[in-house]
């Protein structure tokens, strides 16, 4: 049932560019311009008329939906907020009947974003959710959604739930922005023909396996490791730094990449791995600076660059060649390499892959 594979994370990993079209498909419409998702489509006005969307989530959902503040923000111009749902739901937080909340959920039965949703209902807000399991707690419990499409995750790290959701947040943003005229019409095209590839992109990337597993045997047995991203690849730095940790156990850290010199620049020494998410498009000037000034001190920098980069090369001690794509969408290929180092670290450190310690697949008690 590993489909040959060693673990199913590693199956997981490999079945995103085929679960990433399953998602997709029959909702984008590329060469007609069109996306088309019933939940939305029936509840387009309230998506029109919210004053802002706060969006609810746990763990790796969390991190997808900071990827879809980013892209909904940029898209479709609503304001967007992103709440742990532990927190949205102690701290008696201010939502108004034309709110939308939007919650993620792979398994569709975390117990803190159930009660997230639960709460924002009382207080009279729509409540869409972005679920993997058909029928879950969390799915009926919300009055519309988009199902992702990856198919059952066994793996405890969640990697294809990830990739998946930021797709369907993605869909989202474009049909909203299509509706509010927020997009040129030439980008809107642009962005629904970019997404179309992003499978064959991501079946490119895993094309890293290889070069991931020789740099995780050069790192596995640090203790520390710090990952640095900006814009739309600040959360995949998180996102990163929490696969790292789950299910190999080092202690690692995600950055926004300039905050670095508010603190964690004071860790970096020759004994300091740095992952940095470096892709062309974006911030990629003002990365290349942060990465200077980690050589300067003596870090052991691994970047994930754009295909044919040749100024990161020269600085950084290994890298990760991705294909292009357009900035908003570059997290769905950034992460592939950033799941397949800490697979490979942790299958070097002897872990249980599958089923790290400590950790449940769905946390249904708070
Ligand atoms: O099923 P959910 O998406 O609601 O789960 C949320 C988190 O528990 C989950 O993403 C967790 O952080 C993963 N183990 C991360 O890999």
């Amino acid at each position: 049932e590993k489909g040959g594979y060693d673990h199913f994370m590693l199956k997981e990993i490999f079945e995103q560019p085929s679960v990433i079209k399953d998602t997709y498909r029959g909702r984008l419409h590329a060469n007609l311009g069109l996306i088309q998702m019933a939940g939305v489509e029936d509840n387009l006005e309230k998506f029109l008329n919210a004053e802002r969307i706060v969006i609810v989530a746990c763990g790796t959902s969390w991190h997808a939906g900071l990827v879809a503040e980013y892209i909904i923000e940029e898209f479709a111009r609503i304001s967007v907020e992103v709440e742990y749902a532990s927190e949205f739901r102690y701290r008696n937080p201010i939502i108004n009947k034309n709110d939308v909340v939007i919650a993620i959920s792979q398994s569709g039965e975390t117990a803190d974003t159930l009660a997230a949703i639960k709460l924002a209902k009382e207080k009279g807000a729509f409540v869409f959710g972005v679920c993997n399991v058909v029928g879950s707690s969390i799915s009926r419990e919300t009055h519309a959604g988009a199902y992702t499409h990856a198919g059952p995750e066994i793996g405890v790290a969640s990697t294809k739930a990830f990739t998946t959701q930021i797709t369907v947040l993605a869909m989202i943003a474009l049909r909203l922005a299509k509706a509010k005229g927020t997009l040129t019409n030439s980008d809107f095209h642009r962005y629904l023909q970019e997404l179309e590839l992003i499978p064959d992109k991501v079946a490119e990337a895993l094309g890293t396996n290889d070069k991931a597993k020789e740099i995780a045997t050069i790192f596995k047995d640090a203790p520390n490791c710090l990952y640095l991203g900006r814009g739309y690849n600040f959360p995949v730095a998180l996102e990163g730094a929490l696969k790292l940790k789950e299910i190999s156990y080092i202690h690692a850290e995600g950055y926004p990449a300039a905050e670095m010199k508010h603190g964690p620049i004071a860790l970096i020494d020759e004994h300091m791995p740095v992952v940095v998410i470096a892709p062309k498009q974006g911030h990629y000037d003002k990365v290349v600076s942060n990465i200077q000034e980690i050589k300067s001190r003596s870090g052991k920098i691994i970047a994930v660059v754009t295909k044919g980069d040749t100024q990161v090369r020269e600085l950084a001690d290994y890298v990760i060649e991705i294909p292009d794509t357009s900035d908003a969408l570059s997290p769905l290929l950034t992460t592939i390499p950033l799941q397949l180092l800490s697979y490979h670290i942790a299958v070097m450190r002897g872990c249980n892959v599958d089923q790290p310690r400590n950790l449940a697949k769905s946390v249904t008690v708070e």
